[in-house]
């Protein structure tokens, strides 16, 4: 079975309670769990953290040995060489996704330290951002 794991940077512990127009009303633990049922031929797991250096020791813990990282890092996406390096760095395949068009919104959005070292990049279609990551490794 594939190992993949999803993990969420800064305030995405606030989902269904942070701007839900921006990022809808579910939680991320509710949506982890019907995944995760949805997907029976996946190892799915799940870690969030509102701090950089606790998203770069993860990511250097898992990226050796799974198979694929799903990664929203959040604000950090837009300033972190840490995490981009990290992502240099290993070698499991990451997928960088966000919930929002970046695109769509302020200019400081539009940057992002992760999507030059990420496999592929997926965004603005909500929390299925995640499920078409996933998609990508079937
Ligand atoms: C986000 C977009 C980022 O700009 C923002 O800082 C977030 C969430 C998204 O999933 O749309 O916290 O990564």
């Amino acid at each position: 079975m594939k190992k993949i794991i999803i993990i969420n940077g800064p305030n995405l512990n606030l989902l269904g309670k942070r701007e839900p127009g921006i990022y809808g009303a579910q939680s991320f633990e509710d949506f982890f769990t019907a995944l995760n049922d949805r997907y029976d031929s996946f190892e799915l797991s799940y870690f969030q953290s509102n701090i950089e250096g606790e998203l770069i020791d993860k990511i250097q813990e898992v990226g050796f040995s799974f198979d694929g990282i799903i990664l929203n890092a959040a604000a950090y996406t837009h300033t972190s060489v840490g995490i981009g390096d990290a992502i240099k760095a290993i070698e499991t395949p990451v997928i960088e996704v966000h919930i929002s068009n970046t695109f769509a919104r302020e200019e400081f959005r539009h940057q992002s330290y992760i999507s030059p070292n990420a496999k592929g990049v997926i965004l603005g279609f909500g929390l299925q951002s995640y499920e078409l990551a996933l998609q990508s490794f079937l």
